[in-house]
């Protein structure tokens, strides 16, 4: 279906959503949604019509990402860049597949994915994949590592990692056919000799005849944001021969903030990485990637076919190495915000998000009645209240429903170490100190002092 108006519609739509939805917004503004349920099945619609409404209604009753007061998750509003390559890519809909379907395309997402090896100066030792966030990185990943080891028993598995990896480790060890009792989780933090830990896990897994296959490091822990010893980890993936896999999904905002980033000289020692631009780029979902040692062999997700993916077309087939068979062309947007906001853009984006982190760490310190966390690595920071004097008995998760609830400042928890944290996740240049000052002054109100 062609409709000569689209593109007129488009700007529009893209002008009214920079209208509607912006910086100073509160989170959430409007919250009534039988009423919106009701008008959105008022269909048929004319198209114009249909995107005012999902602008007007759904726009305003859906969490607002632009919002400098959104600080909960690890959502990053995405650049105008981004919007028009998601425009581009649904409009050509090619499958990234196979070449034949999408030759430019390939070629394409090699071209964005040798931007991502630059960057980290590995590409002479890995080769990438484009995947659709974390999780997927994650399982492919741990997939791969399992794979390098085919003989093992499945009770003897180990995979090695501290009590704050991400969910989606679990989750990819349970689909390859492991169980929570495969996972050591290490604890990790402050209170915790981390070295200590890991070698006396070592020996434990060695005298019980244990059989480590993965390392996993997590570079920017999603709770806390804080970045694990990767040094510590290499050393210990060398021990035990096990692969080294760094789920950087969201620390990767650190590469881009400077080329001296946290572990740099050891980073080519993993044998994978994942990294997600939606959540360190400007970038809108989905966009993941996966970069994996050139020496390990990824076609162990490959099936021959008949009818698509064949032994003579090998290299040129992503498909082989993908879990996704129909594949939307991340590529694009990928390839215009690098293009639109070059190296220095990107880094200037994410040392301002970490300064903001910084500044917002200098404040609890300096408050009378919250401590932080840690010093923020990424753009995370964390803080609790000194005493229980300031919400009695109520738990820090109420807190922050109640503070949800106001449809104003909005953040998260966390527990880290055994203790319960507020957690804010800074995605906004426009998040300010004088802000959070304000978000502080809200929470005051549910003081029970
Ligand atoms: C450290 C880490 N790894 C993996 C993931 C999963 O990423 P995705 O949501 O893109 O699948 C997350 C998500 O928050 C994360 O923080």
């Amino acid at each position: 279906m062609h409709n000569p108006d689209i593109v007129a519609i488009v700007s529009e739509v893209l002008h009214s959503l920079t209208g509607v939805i912006n910086e100073s917004s509160p989170p959430f503004s409007y919250r009534n949604n039988e009423y919106a349920l009701q008008l959105l099945n008022d269909a048929p619609v004319p198209l114009r019509n249909a995107a005012d409404i999902m602008i007007n209604i759904l726009g305003s009753s859906h969490l607002n990402i632009r919002s400098s007061f959104s600080t909960a998750h690890m959502v990053q509003s995405p650049s105008d860049a981004s919007l028009v390559g998601d425009i581009i890519t649904s409009y050509l809909n090619q499958c990234s597949f196979i070449w034949e379907e999408a030759p430019a395309s390939m070629e394409l997402e090699q071209s964005v994915l040798s931007w991502f090896l630059e960057i980290l100066s590995l590409q002479y030792t890995h080769q990438g994949l484009i995947t659709s966030g974390g999780t997927i990185s994650n399982l492919i990943a741990l997939h791969l590592a399992k794979e390098k080891y085919p003989h093992r028993s499945l009770g003897k598995v180990r995979i090695l990692c501290t009590e704050d990896r991400h969910l989606s480790i679990e989750r990819a060890a349970r689909i390859i056919g492991l169980s929570a009792s495969n996972i050591h989780c290490i604890p990790s933090g402050l209170s915790q000799d981390q070295s200590w830990c890991w070698r006396k896990f070592c020996d434990e897994i060695e005298d019980s005849g244990g059989v480590p296959v993965s390392v996993i490091s997590t570079y920017g822990q999603t709770g806390s944001g804080q970045i694990e010893d990767l040094e510590l980890h290499k050393n210990i993936a060398e021990r035990l021969g096990a692969w080294l896999h760094v789920d950087a999904a969201w620390g990767a905002g650190r590469f881009l903030k400077s080329m001296d980033f946290p572990y740099a000289n050891i980073l080519a020692s993993a044998d994978s990485i994942s990294w997600d631009p939606h959540k360190t780029m400007s970038v809108s979902y989905p966009a993941g990637v996966l970069l994996v040692k050139k020496s390990q062999n990824i076609s162990s997700l490959s099936v021959p076919s008949t009818y698509a993916l064949s032994e003579a077309s090998r290299a040129q087939d992503t498909g082989h190495f993908h879990l996704e068979g129909s594949r939307p062309l991340t590529a694009i947007k990928l390839w215009l915000n690098i293009k639109v906001m070059g190296l220095e853009g990107f880094r200037s984006h994410a040392k301002q998000l970490h300064d903001i982190a910084l500044f917002i760490y200098d404040e609890v310190v300096k408050s009378d009645g919250y401590v932080p966390y840690q010093l923020p690595h990424t753009n995370i920071v964390c803080f609790r209240p000194k005493s229980c004097r300031y919400f009695g008995d109520v738990s820090l998760f109420d807190i922050r429903q109640k503070l949800f609830a106001t449809g104003r400042p909005y953040f998260s928890t966390a527990e880290i170490e055994g203790q319960e944290y507020f957690r804010m996740v800074i995605t906004n240049p426009h998040t300010s100190v004088e802000q959070f000052q304000s978000m502080l002054a809200e929470l005051e109100s549910f003081s029970s002092a």
